[in-house]
């Protein structure tokens, strides 16, 4: 089979205010009209609505950050999965190390959000990854199996194969330390195989599995031509143009 199509997805975090995000999404536009990977921006939420006007007619998908599992109700400061879908957003990110470490965001948390996304016909990305310390104890495939395999707790194998998965160790994120290839490799293969050993090969051949921490454009191409890193979520390169730009066409 096949290696399945590249994604090159941005988590802005909390960055570019509504103005400065359709400015960047204009020129990027152009950019990445020729690009050779399924092409996605996180964006903060005010950004949405802007953002999406601003992609239309473009190959860019818009994702959101962040979302409440329940549909409506005394949730202050919260954002549903049907005011996002009706807002034309495609993928969620769910599970960053960011929002686990500073908003108390947990497994069974990750997983009463993925069921609401696919129920509102929407893509989660789900965030995994271990510690510095953790991967020096050797806990990394304890620590990762057990994230993914509650996360994925009551869905379907058709809702698995559609989904999309983002390993992140957290010693990588935002600290110019990239996993080598091989480090990455190994990780996303044992996620794979995870996979496999739930739903079955048919299955864990079709989902994607992304590589995140530190991904930049010098070192975009060697990760992404791994053979179970299918693409990457970019952190602070995906907030300048050009570096984004090569990463989405993964040729540096
Ligand atoms: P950096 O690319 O800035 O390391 O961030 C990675 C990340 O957290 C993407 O979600």
């Amino acid at each position: 089979m096949s290696k399945r199509v590249i994604m090159a997805a941005g988590n802005w975090k909390m960055n570019k205010t509504p103005k400065e995000a359709v400015e960047f999404v204009n020129e990027l536009k152009g950019l990445a009209a020729g690009a050779d990977s399924e092409v996605v921006i996180g964006v903060p939420f005010v950004c949405i609505p802007n953002v999406i006007e601003a992609v239309k007619g473009s190959n860019i998908k818009v994702a959101a950050q962040n979302v409440h599992w329940e549909a409506s109700g005394a949730y202050t400061g919260e954002v549903s999965c049907g005011m996002l879908k009706e807002s034309g957003v495609d993928y969620v990110i769910i599970g960053h190390s960011e929002r686990r470490e500073y908003f108390g965001e947990t497994n069974e948390m990750i997983n009463k959000k993925a069921r609401a996304i696919i129920d509102s016909g929407m893509i989660p990305i789900i965030c995994c990854g271990e510690t510095l310390t953790q991967r020096e104890q050797g806990v990394t495939a304890e620590h990762v199996r057990y994230q993914i395999k509650v996360a994925l707790l009551g869905l379907s194998a058709q809702e698995v194969s559609n989904l999309v998965i983002a390993y992140e160790p957290i010693w990588a994120i935002g600290t110019g330390k990239t996993a080598t290839e091989e480090q990455a490799e190994e990780v996303c293969a044992i996620i794979r195989k995870l996979i496999a050993e739930l739903y079955g090969t048919d299955v864990s051949e079709k989902t994607r599995i992304l590589y995140g921490g530190s991904v930049n454009a010098g070192n975009a191409k060697a990760l992404f031509a791994m053979p179970n890193i299918d693409g990457g979520l970019v952190g602070g390169a995906s907030l300048k143009l050009d570096a984004f730009e090569k990463i989405i066409k993964h040729y540096a």
